[in-house]
Formats: C-alpha cells, sequence, structure tokens
C-alpha cells in the first residue's frame, strides 16, 4: 500500500467530486464564457484520478486530448484504468509536479482543488503558465473554505451554532500562517494571475448547491447523504483534551476551541439521513490568458 497521503483517498476523491458542479454549468463554461470550439490540448496538474478529463472531455469538441500529472502513483494507475475504455487521447504522467520538466505545448493547463496543498502555488502557476502556448489559458478551480463554510442551512440548528465563522476564519488564518498552505486560496488565485502577467482574468464562483430533503428518499439522496459524510460533514470530533489542544496549538485561545469542539459535537450527533440540509461548497473557478 502507498504511502502517499493522496493514494489512500480515492474513494473520498470519487464521492465528494459530485457536490461541486452541475454539467450543465461546466458546459456553460465551456461554450458561453471560455467558447471552446476548436479541439484544446488540456493538462491538469495534480489530476487525481482524472475528474476533471472526465467531466470535461464529452463536453469539449470532438479531438481534445487530456494528460494527467499527479504524484499519487495509485491514482494515475486508477486515472489509466478508468480512461482505458473511454474514447478520449489521454496520457497520464506519474510525479511530482514541483519537479517535471515543463512541456510548452498545451493550449489550456488546469487544476482542481491543488494549489491549496502546494507551500509556493505561485511557483506551480508559473509552471502552468510555461506549459501552454501564446494565447493559452490557465483554469484553477480552488476552494475558498470560509465561503464554503458560510453556505451551510441545518433545519432545527441556527448556522452559528454548528459553523462559528469567526473562529474559523481565524483558524484558517492562521493555518495558512503556520502551515503555508492556504485552504482559502480559491479568492487569492485572480491576485496571483496578475501578478504573473496573465491577462483578461476572470472568476465565477461553482454553482452547485446541494438540498439534502428530508421529504424525499431515493438512491440519489443516500448518494449525496454519503458524500456529504465523505466531505466531513458530521464527523465525530477527536477526543475532547486532544481535540482542545490541537486547536489551541492551531492558534484559537481555549474558549474558542472549546466552541468550535461544541460546534463539531453538535452537528456530528444531528446530523443524520432524515436532515434537511442545503449546502454549497463555492469552489472559486480562476482563469485568464497566456500572453508570451
Ligand atoms: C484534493 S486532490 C485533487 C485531485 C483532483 N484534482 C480532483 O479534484 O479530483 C489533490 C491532488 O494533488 C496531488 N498532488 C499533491 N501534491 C502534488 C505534487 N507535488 N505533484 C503532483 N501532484 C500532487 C495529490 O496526489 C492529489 O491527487
Amino acid at each position: 500500500m502507498s504511502e502517499f497521503f493522496w493514494d489512500n483517498q480515492i474513494e473520498y476523491l470519487e464521492r465528494t467530486r459530485g457536490l461541486y458542479y452541475n454539467d450543465d454549468y461546466l458546459e456553460f463554461l465551456i461554450q458561453k464564457v471560455w467558447r471552446i470550439n476548436e479541439p484544446v490540448k488540456i493538462i491538469d496538474y495534480g489530476c487525481g484520478y482524472g475528474y476533471l478529463g472526465l467531466k470535461l472531455l464529452p463536453m469539449l469538441p470532438s479531438g481534445s486530448s487530456y494528460t494527467g500529472v499527479d504524484k499519487g502513483e495509485a491514482l494515475i494507475h486508477k486515472a489509466k484504468a478508468v480512461f482505458s475504455s473511454l474514447p478520449y487521447p489521454t496520457e497520464f504522467i506519474w510525479g511530482d509536479v514541483e519537479e517535471l520538466p515543463i512541456v510548452n505545448e498545451y493550449d489550456i493547463a488546469m487544476c482542481h482543488a491543488f494549489l491549496l496543498h502546494l507551500n509556493k502555488p505561485e511557483n506551480i502557476i508559473q509552471k502552468m503558465i510555461q506549459s501552454v502556448k501564446h494565447q493559452g489559458r490557465i483554469i484553477c478551480f480552488e476552494p475558498h473554505w470560509i465561503a464554503n463554510m458560510a453556505n451551510y442551512r441545518f433545519e432545527g440548528l441556527a448556522q452559528s451554532q454548528i459553523i462559528p465563522l469567526g473562529i474559523l476564519q481565524k483558524l484558517f488564518e492562521k493555518d495558512c500562517d503556520q502551515r503555508g498552505k492556504d485552504g482559502n486560496i480559491g479568492i487569492l488565485v485572480p491576485a496571483l494571475l496578475s501578478q504573473l502577467g496573465l491577462k483578461n482574468i476572470e472568476c465565477r464562483v461553482s454553482d452547485k448547491v446541494n438540498f439534502l430533503d428530508s421529504n424525499v428518499d431515493t438512491a440519489a439522496k443516500n448518494e449525496l447523504y454519503n458524500a456529504l459524510r465523505a466531505e466531513g460533514i458530521g464527523q465525530l470530533p477527536g477526543e475532547m483534551t486532544e481535540t482542545l489542544s490541537q486547536l489551541m496549538q492551531r492558534g484559537l485561545t481555549a474558549d474558542e476551541a472549546k466552541s468550535q469542539y461544541e460546534a463539531e459535537r453538535l452537528l456530528s450527533e444531528e446530523f443524520n439521513m432524515q436532515s434537511m440540509l442545503t449546502y454549497a461548497p463555492n469552489m472559486k473557478i480562476s482563469f485568464g490568458t497566456v500572453v508570451k
């Protein structure tokens, strides 16, 4: 079994990707916003099992190709297996994006939920820029955790009981300061693209608002509930003393840590298949044109 964290997260990735975008919204982006009407060569940095390729290739002009790069060996095996029975031109490269040589030949370099895991995302965006042609495009689908946290409604509980926004805001900022990884990177990417010289920069937001309806009982609802669980919603917090100590190490005061712990405990107790929950992940989709 691989020791690389993401190689052991394939089930999580497969369960949760459906929470972010409706297919018609991705089609809208391709056709109306990016106006892609000729075949394109795409490279996806930190591709995982090829989620973006699976979603976008059927919507792109025929002849479009998809190259995925990932550090997870099991993920690359999985991606190859997934695409082996599909009719699209694909290539999968196992390797660390930070060390891979750059090939200047793509029309679009993209990434999904990737930059937030890097200490120096601007270096990788620079690589993405170098890997596309003149007038090529960079597209980054990245999370904006605090916007995500603001997008919960749980029937029967005040939002502030389960999501203490101010505390979480501080926690995400402290995490970024301490670990150099930014869960709010989605809202930062437009500025990074501008600093790196891209033109025509725009940013959109993911469209999907997931609704777990306590009044229906369908297979789709079951799947959504499992996806929400896999996303971490209603997860039982760890043992209290240890969790409080970890939260304080991450920069919260004792009172803030207790409030955060209580909020997580309450949601974990209340969340079940019969809950009525509305939740939008609020990914930011930033893009711009490369001028060489
Ligand atoms: C949250 S997952 C997203 C995967 C995929 N983009 C998706 O949305 O399904 C982050 C991915 O980044 C990959 N990754 C992290 N650091 C990497 C690096 N230095 N080089 C290549 N891939 C990396 C991980 O292996 C993992 O597949």
